[in-house]
């Protein structure tokens, strides 16, 4: 069943404490990733939630949204964007700043990867107070794309990440404490 499936995921996650700094408790999706099942359910749940669904944008969020985004986009037969952190992408960008717990950080994407009135979601794996998933949405709603949903692997309910999406959709596998 699909809590079968999500349960043995969540068993595959690995909970580092005190990286990268003291007191927070990282959740490493890269021992998931040596288990070729739980990457293939994880990748399976989301591809059975956005098949025909009209979605022609699978947007990820770097790092690893670039691990979890592509197969997904190959699946619904979507096409990949990278949302880049500063400096990275080549090609002419859009920018938006969003606000970290000390100071400030950017997120980029090229001009011209996506059109307006495309319908899109965003996958990361994890999020946390919610400014990186926002700063994604509002890139692609200012060149006029439909932002459908946003996809995790693992949410930190405790950082409240959701209410900073407004009414932006979130859905995500793993609830975690
Ligand atoms: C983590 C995670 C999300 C972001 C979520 O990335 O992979 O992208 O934080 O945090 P937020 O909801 O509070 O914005 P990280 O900062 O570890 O950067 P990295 O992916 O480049 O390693």
């Amino acid at each position: 069943s699909q809590d079968d499936r999500i349960s043995r995921i969540a068993s595959t996650i690995r909970v580092i404490p005190d990286f990268p700094k003291p007191g927070v408790m990282f959740q490493d999706i890269t021992t998931m990733l040596l288990d070729p099942k739980a990457f293939k359910d994880t990748i399976d749940l989301f591809v059975e939630r956005y098949k025909g669904k009209d979605i022609s944008v699978v947007a990820g969020v770097e790092a690893r949204g670039f691990i979890f985004g592509p197969p997904i986009a190959l699946a619904i037969g979507a096409k990949f964007v990278p949302m880049r952190k500063p400096g990275k992408l080549p090609g002419e960008v859009i920018s938006e700043e969003y606000s970290l717990e000390y100071g400030t950080d950017k997120m980029e994407m090229h001009v011209g990867a996506v059109e307006a009135g495309e319908r899109a979601i965003v996958i990361d794996d994890l999020i946390a107070t919610g400014g990186t998933l926002c700063a994604a949405i509002k890139l692609l709603e200012r060149v006029g794309v439909q932002v459908v949903e946003c996809a995790c692997l693992i949410e930190l309910p405790e950082l409240k990440g959701r209410e900073r999406l407004c009414d932006n959709p979130l859905f995500v596998l793993i609830k975690s404490a």
